[in-house]
């Protein structure tokens, strides 16, 4: 399968468009050529996006929707196809992390969390494959995690959603390939977004803490998608991890629990 690097006449739907990681692609996309449908539930932030796109002189729409909810996603997804007539790319971006220790997060929160980062994912994929598959042609890109290939301390139920994207964006890619569409992973590190708060950096300890900003984990995204590759971890040098773990598991644990350990203290209260 090819890879995406040609977006004139083709037409991209991001979730989680009003900030951050999907606000930036969704950007970098419109101003490559592609019409570029905006999900989230802020309206005015995803508006405030949308305007900055067309003053660009990019093509951008607006769909308000609640990823974890299907009939939300499946009404937004249906809006793009009624008004653009296909969907050429979808990326799975939505999604939210909660930095706590497991005996404190409400269950509540997880159920949502999974809703939202893995079954969003899900119910998108699966409004968008009929259009894909009818016309053998389309491109998914599903944003994991660091956090989705190695188990997080303080971030356990984020961790488990995430390797729910990143099990399902694998499967998927040997699954739909024979049907034209391809399946691409990304596996951020640290992404300097909304998502790390004031408290959530308090929590950090800071000799982890070296952030890429979102344009440019946006650029290795889309080199990612032109060249047809299944995953992407940016930082690169991240993915060093993953072959400690599997080829060093001792010392991959204790280089884990030596970076976390200040968090890990508020176990023993
Ligand atoms: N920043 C990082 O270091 C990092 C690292 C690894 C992975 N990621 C992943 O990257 C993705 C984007 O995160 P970000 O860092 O860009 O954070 P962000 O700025 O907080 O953006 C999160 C986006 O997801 C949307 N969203 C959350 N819940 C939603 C829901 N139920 N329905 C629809 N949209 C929803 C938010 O929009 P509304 O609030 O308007 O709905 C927002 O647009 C997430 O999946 C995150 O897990 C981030």
């Amino acid at each position: 399968m090819a890879g995406l690097a040609d977006f004139r006449e083709t037409v991209g739907i991001v979730t989680g468009a009003s900030s951050g990681i999907g606000a930036q692609l969704a950007r970098d996309l419109a101003a490559r050529g592609m019409r570029v449908a905006l999900l989230a539930r802020r309206a005015e932030r995803l508006e405030a996006v949308a305007t900055d796109i067309r003053r660009a002189g990019g093509e951008a729409a607006v769909e308000v929707c609640d990823v974890a909810e299907g009939s939300s996603v499946e009404r937004a997804v249906k809006a793009v196809l009624d008004r653009w007539g296909r969907v050429d790319l979808l990326v799975n971006n939505a999604g939210y992390g909660r930095h706590v220790l497991f005996k404190d997060h409400d269950v509540a929160d997880i159920e949502r969390m999974m809703r939202t980062n893995y079954l969003g994912t899900v119910y998108a994929t699966k409004a968008v494959l009929p259009d894909m598959r009818g016309r053998g042609r389309g491109w998914i890109v599903n944003v994991s995690s660091v956090a989705g290939k190695l188990g997080q301390p303080d971030e356990a139920a984020y961790s488990a959603s995430k390797f729910a994207v990143a099990g399902l964006s694998e499967g998927l890619s040997y699954e739909l390939a024979p049907l034209g569409i391809h399946v691409m992973t990304v596996y951020p590190a640290l992404v300097r977004t909304e998502m790390f708060t004031p408290a959530v950096l308090a929590r950090m300890p800071e000799r982890s803490m070296s952030f890429v900003e979102p344009a440019v984990l946006s650029r290795d995204v889309l080199h990612a998608l032109a060249r047809g590759r299944h995953e992407v971890t940016v930082p690169r040098w991240v993915a060093i991890a993953y072959v400690l773990r599997v080829l060093l598991p001792r010392f991959h644990r204790r280089m884990t629990a030596r970076i976390r350990l200040p968090v890990l203290r508020d176990l023993t209260t």
